[in-house]
């Protein structure tokens, strides 16, 4: 694949029943982490890695996702007067960040439902799709990594990352031949395998660089594990016929759809802002 990688697909219309009561009316994907909605930095990976259109997969109850990155008159209007130029600035700068599509997802059918629909906006080039729940903490980003691959190798690229046995339930699974540093050639994906069902402990991780092929194999993939039709699974499809690639990133994820995994981003990205590092590390060893 040697074309741009211009659009990136977030899918946001899941519930959030990992985070309730927090999600109850909150969307999951504004929960901040320090001060920073967690689809914020998920969408600042996306430009740093040259994309310049989000498609937004949403569902009922998410509007303020999308008015996030939206023009707020009044806010602008409110800092404008109070002299909050610095702040002024920042919203500005994040209406202005990208163009944004939103596409609903009317029912939850699952993730691969969720890229499924974003078929018409994305056409017929290859896109990525970032999911909001995973957040890396990568210099350069995540993605910006995988692009590079996708130029190398020329072809779809899954981001990778080994998990101890024990957590391979929570994952997809793949099996594949390693062809360079960090890089294996994809020849199985099984969705979250019991640990003596699972092709070996590298698990994707929400990152993903497809071709437009993907899309006529979603339309065609039964529902799988949970009765939700799975990317993985159309993934599998897909590596029959066309190249494929996993690709073991360097940086730090977090699982920000989680309590426990947010917790750990808020206390990581906390710790890389001079303002409060130390301040916070003195409160942690005052409270341990
Ligand atoms: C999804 C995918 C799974 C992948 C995971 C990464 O699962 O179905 O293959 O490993 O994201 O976060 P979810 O966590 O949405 O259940």
């Amino acid at each position: 694949m040697q074309t741009k990688i211009r659009k990136g697909v977030i899918p946001a219309a899941g519930a959030g029943t990992r985070f309730l009561p927090a999600t109850k009316v909150v969307p999951k994907e504004l929960l901040p982490i320090v001060d920073k909605p967690t689809i914020q930095y998920i969408v600042e990976e996306a430009v740093a890695s040259g994309i310049e259109q989000v498609i937004l997969i949403t569902a009922r109850g998410k509007g303020a996702v999308e008015d996030h990155f939206g023009v707020s008159a009044e806010l602008e209007e409110v800092l404008k007067r109070q002299k909050k130029g610095d702040l002024l600035r920042m919203v500005k700068e994040l209406s202005q960040m990208v163009t944004m599509v939103a596409v609903r997802q009317e029912e939850p059918r699952g993730l691969g439902h969720a890229v499924l629909c974003a078929r018409e906006a994305v056409g017929e080039e290859p896109f990525a799709v970032l999911l909001g729940d995973d957040l890396v903490d990568a210099e350069p980003p995540c993605l910006a990594q995988m692009v590079e691959v996708s130029r190398q190798k020329g072809g779809g690229v899954i981001a990778l990352q080994r998990v101890p046995a024990s957590e391979t339930h929570l994952y997809g699974i793949i099996r594949g031949e390693q062809v360079s540093e960090g890089v294996y050639r994809i020849t199985e994906l099984v969705e979250k395998p019991a640990p003596d069902q699972a092709p070996s402990n590298l698990a994707i991780i929400g990152r993903y660089i497809l071709p437009p092929e993907i899309f006529p194999i979603l339309e065609k993939t039964p529902p799988g594990k949970g009765g939700e039709i799975q990317l993985t699974d159309a993934l599998q499809t897909l590596a029959r016929t066309m190249p494929l690639y996993g690709y073991e990133f360097a940086g730090d994820r977090y699982d920000a759809g989680d309590k426990f995994g947010s917790l750990q981003a808020n206390i990581a990205f906390a710790l890389k802002r001079p303002e409060m590092a130390e301040r916070l590390k003195e409160f942690i060893k005052k409270v341990i």
